[in-house]
């Protein structure tokens, strides 16, 4: 294929976008499934639907460019989701796999800023102003997940996968924390955090 022009890398990164969006809403409803905590879960949940509404924009990109929507298999996307499907097919309690879940789905939403970062900057070198701030929409959204799932991380989800971890070894070695009873007793999980609502823009 010939690509001379800055427009024509644009249009193959769209198509790889496009196709990488509908992978994901295939993918997403099993990560839904699988996720146990409620927060993490509401979240995938949203971030779903999100999707939904990222593919319909990226029509409207094609549309600006004048181009027509179509997708090229994004394998970086089916690479991702090969290994968040091998993921939530591991034996795991269910603390670990939520650990697991935001790790994988982090990964993927550094792809999708990596890529929508540099399509609107190419939309932007071109000069259409309406496809550059369709991205700009898109990549909005995608940093705003990204930022949702590294504070459900470190609020309360990879602690208690830590927890669960502690429980696991605290009969085979000698845990300087064993004493003062379970830990998992009085689990912060669904209580003391704010919803994820009240925090989705800063
Ligand atoms: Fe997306």
């Amino acid at each position: 294929m010939e690509m001379n022009h800055l427009q024509e890398l644009l249009i193959e990164d769209l198509k790889d976008l496009y196709n990488a969006e509908q992978q994901l809403l295939k993918a997403m409803p099993k990560m839904v499934k699988k996720a146990s905590h409620p927060d993490l879960k509401e979240a995938f949940e949203m971030h779903l639907k999100e999707t939904q509404g990222q593919v319909k924009r990226l029509e409207q990109v094609f549309d600006a460019l004048g181009a027509k929507a179509k997708g090229k298999t994004c394998h970086a996307m089916k690479g991702l989701i090969e290994e968040a499907t091998e993921l939530m097919g591991e034996d795991a309690e269910p603390d670990v796999l939520d650990a697991g879940l935001i790790g994988a789905a982090q990964k993927v939403e550094h792809y999708e800023i990596a890529s929508y970062g540099t399509a609107r900057t190419y939309a932007r070198l071109l000069g259409n102003e309406q496809a550059a701030r369709l991205l700009q929409q898109t990549l909005d959204e995608e940093g705003n997940t990204d930022k949702k799932l590294t504070a459900l991380a470190e609020s309360s989800i990879n602690i208690e996968a830590a927890d669960m971890d502690d429980e696991d070894v605290a009969m085979q070695q000698s845990p300087r924390r064993s004493s003062g009873g379970s830990s998992r007793s009085g689990s912060s999980r669904s209580g003391s955090r704010s919803s994820s609502k009240s925090r989705s823009r800063r």
